[in-house]
């Protein structure tokens, strides 16, 4: 869950990385290095704070890497930041992954006299480079080393007396950027779009060697092969910030057009993957955090549109039902990122099974991406705050598409989608924000809220709660609303808030029920709805647009959470403790 990156090329080195990283820190922020070609030696810093409080002066060279951190083995210190360095000092390696076997490694390497200066499972990887480099040439050195790694890895090097950035991955991702004269290694595309778009996604056991170019190896039998490169689509001010104080409200703000690119998706490509469905012996849809609730949303209105049922289940305990698959079984993995670990573990399981792997997945040439049998791309651009905001609304609203499109109704479920993207308009407005922040100014000091819905509001007032939760650090427990008088009820005190999803659909009487339920103890009852209601102390509006509500309700709370963060003195872009890509199990 780390980010990493390379360069090399006739540009200063140091400040590409340096931007660089602070693309890349939504995979992790809480340390971060760089070490470059010095002279004939090399420079290294490392930093255990955000690279927004550095005010130092990095060299000017050619050549660098640099890593962004979210800690594993090792806490958070400057010496277990990375790049980690030979013995000698003349190797730096900066990583994202786990490996497994780094005890063991790092018991060998002192037995032969290393000495180790931290407590990170990748120092063994320089050491083990040192320790090849004496007879054998850099790149030699680095796929011997690799022969030795049990786990995870994207990593890229460099040394001292050599020109060369070598990068080399397995079930941890790494992309090769293809610049005029100039080269780029990084953990994802927006570290250096900047700069080009052209890249080349490197395959599991691959190696990039960038020196006049790139040229790539495979890292079992050593032997150079041939990698296409493949424009992208996504552009440097989709991956910036641009006038906006974070990503986070950026990308509210951005769902009109990113639920307009799901409409645009073709036809064809819709109906192909709808006869899958309606062919396949069993359906499961497997996620995890929200990507998990888009999941649990459209299990509800498939049930409603097809009247089928689809199994969904959190990608950490899908290996425990892999009794159930079978060849004729479709597995639909969703995912934001493609990397997500838990998935791609669920997605092995299935292979074994013979089962069919269908993946919905935003970040072009992720492992998930490669590792499915086909793929619907999600075309939400880039996604760099941590929390999913478009992703999670473009993921709704591709299957409900897709619901639609298996009883041949895609046409009506578009027009579904794109009644929503006006909604979403609306709902990120500037007038309607003005409520939002009123809202979120009265509750900022509340630690306790509850969150609830029925039938397909049930997983949006989970998401709602995850929003809370993980942006503005407040209690807030999500459930459907008939279980409150099984147990939760007892929480509730004098104020309390609790958000309340309450379409005008068949939940509609139950959920005000529940509501009134929690007002009579206490509650204050923040209704989402298109109506007011006299239960409701303070009343969101949302545009009604039927089954397409699902897509359009948790806009509001994702605006709340925002703001809720900021005056709770909480970086929307920076949660504590999380990343946006989950690469441990
Ligand atoms: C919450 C959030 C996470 C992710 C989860 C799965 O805002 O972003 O809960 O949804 O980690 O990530 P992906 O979709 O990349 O598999």
């Amino acid at each position: 869950m780390c980010g990493i990156i390379g360069y090399k090329g006739p540009e200063n080195a140091s400040e590409i990385i340096f931007t660089g990283l602070k693309r890349l820190e939504y995979r992790g922020y809480d340390s971060w290095g760089i070490a470059a070609k010095k002279d004939r030696g090399l420079f290294s810093l490392k930093r255990a704070e955000k690279l927004g409080e550095f005010e130092g002066k990095l060299p000017e060279t050619h050549t660098a890497i640099g890593h962004s951190r979210w800690a594993t083995h090792g806490g958070v210190s400057e010496r277990n930041a990375h790049p980690h360095l030979s013995c000698d000092g003349n190797i730096a390696v900066v990583h994202n992954g786990i490996i497994e076997n780094y005890q063991e490694l790092r018991k060998y390497l002192m037995s032969k006299g290393h000495l180790f200066s931290s407590d990170t499972d990748t120092e063994v990887i320089a050491h083990l480079i040192e320790d090849y480099a004496k007879a054998h040439p850099f790149r030699e050195s680095v796929l011997k080393a690799i022969e030795h790694l049990r786990g995870s890895y994207a990593i890229v090097a460099i040394k001292a007396d050599e020109d060369e950035v070598i990068g080399a991955r397995k079930d941890s991702p790494l992309v090769v950027g293809i610049g005029d004269g100039e080269c780029f290694l990084a953990s994802d595309v927006p570290a250096f779009i900047d700069h080009t778009k052209k890249v080349v996604f490197l395959g599991d056991e691959e190696m990039a060697v960038l020196n006049n170019g790139a040229e790539f190896y495979d890292v079992v039998t050593g032997k150079e092969i041939e990698k296409e490169a493949t424009e992208v689509e996504w552009d440097a001010e989709q991956a910036s910030k641009g006038e906006f104080e974070h990503y986070m409200i950026k990308e509210i703000s951005e769902q009109k057009d990113s639920l307009l690119r799901a409409v645009a998706h073709e036809d064809k490509t819709l109906m192909d993957i709808a006869d899958q469905i309606n062919n396949a012996f069993g359906v499961f849809f497997v996620a995890c955090g929200s990507s998990y609730h888009a999941a649990l949303t459209a299990s509800y209105i498939f049930s409603k549109i097809t009247k089928k049922h689809i199994n969904v289940v959190y990608a950490s305990e899908f290996p425990y039902y892999e009794d159930f698959l079978t060849e004729r079984t479709l597995m639909i993995p969703i995912s934001q990122s493609g990397e997500t670990a838990d998935v791609m573990a669920a997605v092995k399981t299935a292979k074994k099974k013979g089962t069919k792997i269908l993946s919905i997945v935003n970040v072009m040439g992720s492992s998930l991406m490669r590792a499915s049998h086909s793929c619907l791309l999600m075309n939400s651009g880039p996604e760099i705050g941590v929390l999913s905001t478009k992703t999670y609304t473009s993921q709704v609203a591709l299957l409900t598409m897709l619901a639609y499109a298996c009883v041949g109704k895609l046409k009506e479920g578009k027009e579904l989608v794109r009644k929503a993207a006006e909604a979403a308009e609306e709902l990120t407005s500037a007038e309607s924000r003005i409520k939002i922040v009123e809202l979120a100014s009265k509750l900022h000091k509340e630690e306790h809220m509850f969150s609830i819905g029925r039938g397909v509001s049930y997983p949006t007032a989970l998401e709602a709660a995850l929003k809370v939760k993980e942006v503005a650090y407040v209690n807030c427990l999500g459930f459907c609303g008939g279980e409150a008088k099984h147990g939760s009820i007892a929480l509730v005190y004098d104020g309390m808030p609790c958000l309340v999803f309450s379409p005008s659909d068949e939940t509609k009487a139950d959920i005000l029920s529940n509501a009134m339920e929690l007002k009579a103890r206490g509650a204050y009852i923040i209704g989402v709805s298109p109506e007011n209601n006299e239960t409701f102390d303070c009343h969101i509006k949302v545009p009604d647009v039927g089954d397409g509500n699902a897509i359009v309700d948790i806009i509001p709370v994702q605006l709340f959470s925002y703001y809720l963060a900021k005056l709770r003195g909480c970086d929307p872009d920076k949660p504590k403790h999380l990343a946006k890509a989950v690469t441990v199990r």
